[in-house]
């Protein structure tokens, strides 16, 4: 497999969550790591937390934005992998109950601004590069009732990737389907009563816990560095899918 050690890679979702355990491994690699997130604030507090470990800049940027994103990749200028993890709470309305702007906001968010990314990410990706997004449980495992939306949105990414990696070879293109991961997102949903769910749902699947943004990111680092993966969906869930 091909060393990360000394590539340029922009994780998209860098301040927090899976996308800070993606950027805290890759720099563990070797490699110099760009970290995008909406928050100046986020990004300089991640920025200090992930400083020791190796060489890491922060670029403000709201992937839902086309001139932030080409502004992005202008900043960043040539890179070897992109990997996006970006997202916000996703809608959970029954859908009857459906907020639309609430899900076209979400919509233009995660699905638009990834096709944003892959569009203006090739201008200056090197030779040799791949890009990874994020799927997840909730296409296999929908939360009834409310589902519905991130269900449909996450389950498009595997056909997203599909027809990238064909329209953009050799630049190879994957997926990370992560089950249940114990970041701030959750704090943001759902506040103490985490403490909760994690314990039950750890109790429910073959692993015995709910993962950790550090066991989640080795499966994007096997996707940068592996060259024979593309237009692939990775599940790294602790079996939840069987559950
Ligand atoms: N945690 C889980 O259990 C889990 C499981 C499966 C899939 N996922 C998916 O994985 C993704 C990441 O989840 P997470 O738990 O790591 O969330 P998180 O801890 O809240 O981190 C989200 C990151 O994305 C950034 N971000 C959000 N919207 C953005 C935008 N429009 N443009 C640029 N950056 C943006 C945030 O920074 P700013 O707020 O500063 O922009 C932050 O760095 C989500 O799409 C989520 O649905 C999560």
């Amino acid at each position: 497999m091909a060393t990360l050690a000394g590539k340029k890679i922009i994780v998209v979702g860098g301040s927090s969550g899976i996308g800070f355990g993606v950027a805290a491994a890759a720099l563990e690699s070797g490699a110099e790591v760009v970290i995008v997130g909406r928050s100046a604030d986020k990004l300089k507090a991640a920025g200090k937390r992930l400083a020791g470990a190796g060489r890491v800049t922060g670029v403000a940027a709201d992937m839902a934005n086309e001139a932030d994103v080409a502004r992005l990749f202008d900043t960043a200028g040539a890179f070897d992998h992109l990997a996006a993890t970006a997202g916000t709470p996703p809608p959970n309305f029954p859908i009857v109950e459906t907020d639309m702007a609430f899900v076209r906001q979400f919509v233009d968010s995660k699905l638009v601004g990834a096709v944003m990314l892959a569009k203006h990410a090739m201008r200056t990706l090197k030779a040799g590069g791949s890009m990874t997004f994020t799927s997840g449980i909730n296409k296999d495992r929908p939360p009834i009732p409310g589902g519905s939306v991130v269900s449909a949105i996450a389950g498009s990414f595997s056909y997203f990737a599909r027809a990238l990696a064909l329209e953009l070879a050799p630049t190879r293109v994957n997926i990370v389907s992560p089950g249940w991961v114990d970041t701030e997102m959750w704090d943001e949903i759902v506040g103490q009563a985490k403490v909760g769910y994690f314990d039950q749902m750890g109790a429910r699947i073959p692993v015995g816990r709910v993962a950790t943004p550090a066991d989640v990111a080795p499966a994007y680092l096997y996707l940068m560095q592996n060259e024979f993966m593309t237009g692939e969906t990775i599940h790294i869930d602790g079996g939840q899918r069987l559950v």
